[in-house]
């Protein structure tokens, strides 16, 4: 992610000096690990998304585990979600013991597909596991509808979802649980981190155990004036708590978010403008009915209409200064997944035959636009080059 002179990377944070500035102060403070900053993060990004509790933890990835053993998920039981996901969506549930179900997206959203999941729904799935592909919104409202119809709890993937709004309504608000990632290249960076957010206070309150050895008071709760020696472990728990180092990065991310969306909007509809009409790709659809959070700007290269491989456009730009990524290689072609479970090529073709076109443009608030341009101009010159 460093940026190397005249490099542009596909991703970068935005860190400014109100961030350095808080985390000089959480410094002189002492609390370098769970604290009050953290509470207020939490309080705040509970009231930013719409949700009566968020608690703040390590990752995503722990997010999403420790919801889905909260929501008591083990062996026996099966979990679904998207194949076009990064591994930790689908390796959480393997971690519970529970089995990974896939079911294939749409072609159009790139999101899972809820005809998909009706058709993958058996007696032992308890939960749902949607994700908001780029920061696009799943149709939340046929996935919440198939849950209700089969009793099964819905635990949303936000990762790359930090500001999308589905139909009015703040993504964090919307299921029964939701997992958002504050990972270095995210929307809101906090260097490694992530948030649970619930209305479900039995499940908030079970999280928070897990996500701190399952005691019953948390560290900087004990060690002040006011606090005791003493506590509890209720829950075998786990150690995934955030800090007040990686919560005074978030508090001030979340004070310029709307100002780094505002500018994630612009930039999508810069590549929006000076991309269309090129032939051989395809440019991605905003959502009509919400807000994108445009985390990424993914577009695909269909090779025959091209005239050139996703790989040999991938190295083009490389060659112009310009990183790009592929999210993502379909998980159930890893080779674990294949291994353990069987999974195979063909079993999932619209996520296959997605991932095989799929590029990552540059997309984040410190490009200038400028570096917009840039991409724009190599990514024209490369696709009109073989005329
Ligand atoms: C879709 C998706 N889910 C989950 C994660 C995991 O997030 P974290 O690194 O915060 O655990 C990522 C990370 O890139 C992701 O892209």
């Amino acid at each position: 992610m460093l940026q190397s002179k005249g490099y542009l990377p596909y991703a970068a944070p935005l860190i400014g000096e109100e961030e350095l500035l808080e985390v000089i102060d959480t410094l002189n403070t002492g609390w370098l690990s769970r604290g009050p900053k953290c509470a207020l993060f939490e309080e705040r990004f509970a009231s930013f998304v719409g949700s009566k509790y968020a608690v703040a933890v390590n990752s995503c990835t722990a997010a999403m585990f420790l919801a889905l053993k909260a929501m008591d998920i083990g062996p026996g039981d099966e979990v679904l979600t998207s194949p076009l996901t990064f591994a930790a969506t689908a390796n959480v549930i393997v971690h519970t013991g529970a089995l990974p179900v896939f079911a294939d997206i749409s072609p159009k959203t790139l999101n899972i597909d809820p005809d998909e999941i009706a058709q993958k729904i058996s007696p032992r799935t308890k939960v749902i596991l949607p994700v908001h592909y780029a920061g696009r919104a799943c149709d939340m409202d046929r996935i919440l509808e198939l849950a209700a119809a089969h009793g099964l709890k819905v635990l949303e993937d936000a990762a790359h979802a930090v500001y999308t709004r589905y139909k009015g309504r703040m993504v964090g608000s919307i299921g029964d649980a939701t997992a958002f990632s504050f990972y270095v290249t995210k929307n809101l960076s906090t260097g490694e981190g992530g948030m649970l957010t619930t209305d479900d206070v039995e499940l908030a309150h079970k999280v928070r155990l897990l996500s701190l050895h399952g005691m019953d008071t948390d560290a900087w709760k004990r060690y002040t004036a006011k606090g005791s020696w003493y506590y509890r472990v209720l829950l075998p728990g786990y150690k995934c708590n955030m800090t007040d180092l990686q919560a005074s990065l978030g508090l001030r991310q979340l004070e310029r978010l709307a100002e780094m969306q505002r500018i994630r909007e612009a930039y999508a509809r810069a590549y929006n403008e000076g991309l269309k009409g090129l032939e051989g790709i395809v440019l991605p659809h905003a959502d009509e009915e919400g807000r994108h959070a445009w985390h990424l700007y993914v577009v695909q290269i269909d090779e025959k209409q091209a005239g050139l491989s996703r790989q040999s456009f991938i190295e083009e730009l490389k060659r112009r200064g310009i990183g790009t990524s592929v999210h993502f290689i379909p998980v159930h072609l890893h080779p674990y997944y294949a291994t353990a479970y069987g999974y195979k090529e063909g079993d999932f073709p619209a996520a296959e035959s997605a991932y095989r076109k799929l590029v990552s443009l540059p997309l984040y608030p410190k490009m200038t636009e400028d570096d917009v341009e840039k991409v724009i101009g190599a990514v024209r010159g490369i696709m009109c080059k073989r005329y």
